[in-house]
């Protein structure tokens, strides 16, 4: 997501942010966004640094033979998306594009909430794909499973002004909270390639206003209890889905992360939420919504916040159930939750808390995954025990166990009972000495190997003074990628070991003090990490959000983990102006590769009017839409290489 909070929870665009400090040789070749809105009006003819799918500058034949085949995409940032040679990438959906055969077609002039519930939704994040069986015919078929991250209202909609005024309409923010959530959506590789089918079975949206049950330790509690659900154990929506996870039982996980922006107004006085909130960044007031629906209004319903920053599960194979928010995982800006089983068989469950000093986590199942028996795995996650990470300087993790009544997590210090610890994960964190980190986001777990990829994607508060051993730059603008081992391939180990694989950014500035592999090209280094894939074969892909504070749009890079190559990146995908990238995901093949473009034509005095740019469609009328993309290589075979 762009939007993130400071520690003073004010919404900040990181890649603005990073141009408040600059560093000599990098401004200069950092872009004008004034300059490149200045000449939108020639939409399609714009390119302000080439892109080209061409090898890169280095000679990639050099040295020891890579993992990756591919010809390597050069930097740049222009309009549009951009693929390595000899690969295709298609768009699959876009923000708007109908799933049931009642869905109203896309017009972006008179959007409304009730077209918007039966269409894709917008800031496509997480995609997700469970295997389905092959059609009639033998296609290949599949459900992607696809968050809505959050609404960029003043490029959805015509005529909003800059700043979420408070004439914001309610059918502008019924829309936004139609645009949120999930979608469902079966696709089949015919004949002309991977594509939705409209209408199918499987197909669901789930948005913020989808009653979902609450299970867990903190279902019932009174703090979660409201006028609308004096039980406590049903909620309206999910919402601010970001990454998330597919579990190896086939449901769909996802993530609640920045939440607070949604709410706005005053609690009671001297109410108990306070410093909770405070923590959590609540209100953000991001959003209008609390003007006209008054669950996101503080003091109208003060314990609504308390029902959201969870791990959402779908039952993507019965589109009548209803989610549950898995309380057990503890409630926090929540980046993703990739799983893995252990050797014993107990699930393990990775998330990372995307804010600037916070915490990265694990879940650990107390039952033990059954194969092939969806019964006795459907609530796994609601018995367990939660971990928040320290990372100490000798290289090892200690994760430390979020247990009521364990250590400090104690009545005296304000927890009295695991639903208080749970509600609070980031407190009972600090209490327990957890490493506060530079944004921790997407974190992946290779059953194969036993390692855990944590991306953490840049934090330009910590002071020369606040740096350690895991967060080792101070004004970290670029991020960095930690290597968790868990000792044995034991991902339910309480001790592993960790190690840098690289520190973000332009290897070429040494004052950016990147570690990247001497062996890298000048397009294969990336800045700011926040998304990432294990694919079939073993290896790992990062997305960025944050890289065009270098220069050259967000993307997709291939990253050489095993050998002399450790620490190389090979650039194969990148952004149109003004996204990031989302995913990604492969099939359980290798053959392809689904991924998520998020807020393109998103900037600096950017609007319906005048985006940064108008993909993927490029009609003068429509303004850019968040879309999934299906990448192939020509002729068949595996995405890499
Ligand atoms: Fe939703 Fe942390 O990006
Ligand atoms: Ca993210
Ligand atoms: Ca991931």
């Amino acid at each position: 997501m762009a939007v993130i909070d400071d520690s003073e929870n004010t919404p900040v665009n990181p890649r603005i942010a990073a141009g408040a400090e600059t560093i000599s040789g990098i401004i200069e070749r950092r872009l004008s966004r004034r300059g490149f809105l200045g000449g939108l009006t020639a939409v399609s003819g714009l390119a302000l640094t080439a892109c080209a799918a061409r090898p890169g500058e280095a000679d990639l034949s050099a040295g020891p033979a890579p993992a990756f085949s591919f010809p390597e995409l050069a930097r740049g940032l222009d309009q549009t998306h951009h693929v390595a040679e000899g690969y295709t990438a298609r768009l699959l959906l876009r923000w708007g594009d109908a799933l049931f055969a009642d869905s109203p077609a896309f017009d972006p002039l008179n959007q409304s909430a009730a077209a918007q519930r039966r269409q894709f939704g917008y800031n496509n994040d997480f995609v997700g794909f469970v295997p389905l069986a092959p059609d009639s015919g033998g296609a290949a078929r599949g459900l992607l499973c696809i968050n809505h991250e959050y609404t960029n209202t003043e490029l959805m909609f015509p005529n909003v002004a800059a700043g979420y005024p408070g004439s914001v309409t309610k059918e502008i923010c019924l829309t936004e909270i139609a645009a949120h959530g999930g979608t469902l959506v079966e696709i089949r590789n015919g004949p002309d390639g991977w594509a939705p089918v409209v209408g199918a079975p499987l197909n669901r949206r789930i948005t913020a206003e989808t009653p979902i049950r609450i299970t867990g330790p903190a279902a019932g509690h009174d703090r979660l209890k409201t006028a609308d659900d004096p039980e406590g154990t049903t909620v309206l929506g999910t919402m601010n889905n970001c990454a998330g996870g597919i579990t190896p039982w086939g449901t769909y996980l996802m993530a609640e992360e920045n939440i607070n922006g949604n709410f706005l107004g005053d609690l009671p006085a001297d109410h108990p939420e306070a410093a909770n909130y405070k923590r959590m960044g609540i209100p953000g007031a991001s959003f209008q919504w609390g003007r006209h629906i008054d669950r996101f209004n503080l003091a109208k319903a003060p314990n609504e916040p308390n029902r959201f920053g969870w791990i959402v599960e779908v039952d993507p194979l019965d589109p009548l159930s209803l989610p549950r928010k898995r309380t057990a995982l503890g409630r926090f800006k929540h980046e993703g939750a990739e799983t893995v089983v252990a050797p014993d068989g107990r699930v393990v469950i990775y998330s990372g808390d995307d804010q600037r000093f916070d915490y990265v986590y694990k879940f650990v199942t107390a039952g033990r995954y059954v194969p092939g028996d969806r019964a006795a795995n459907a609530d796994l996650l609601d018995t367990g025990t939660l971990y928040v990470a320290r990372f100490d300087a000798d290289g090892a993790v200690a994760w430390l166990p979020l247990v009521h009544g364990a250590g400090p997590l104690t009545a005296e210090n304000g927890f009295h009972s695991q639903a208080d610890v749970v509600i609070e994960a980031r407190r009972a964190g600090d209490v327990l000495g957890a490493t506060p980190m530079d944004r921790p986001e997407d974190i992946e777990p290779d059953p194969a190997s036993g390692r855990v990829w944590v991306m953490l994607t840049n934090n330009d508060k910590r002071k020369a003074g606040e740096t350690d051993a895991a967060n080792p730059r101070a004004s970290n603008r670029f991020g960095h990628i930690i290597e968790i081992t868990e000792p044995g391939g034991d991902f339910t180990s309480e001790t592993s070991r960790w190690d840098i694989l690289v520190r973000c950014g332009d290897p070429a500035i040494a004052e950016v003090g990147a570690t990247w592999n001497p062996l890298t090209s000048q397009d294969g280094w990336l800045a700011s990490p926040d998304n990432c894939a294990v694919d079939a074969q073993g290896r790992l892909w990062v997305s960025t959000d944050g890289n065009d504070a270098t220069g050259a749009a967000d993307g997709l890079w291939a990253i050489e983990t095993e050998g002399a190559r450790r620490g190389t990146g090979r650039h194969f995908f990148s952004c149109p102006a003004g996204a990031e990238l989302c995913g990604p995901r492969f099939t359980p093949s290798g053959d392809a590769l689904f991924v998520a473009v998020q807020h393109p034509g998103d900037g600096e005095n950017t609007s319906f009017e005048n985006p940064a740019t108008r993909w993927p469609d490029f009609e003068p009328a429509s303004p850019p839409r968040p879309s999934v993309m299906v990448i192939t290589r020509n002729g068949g075979g595996p995405v890499g290489g």
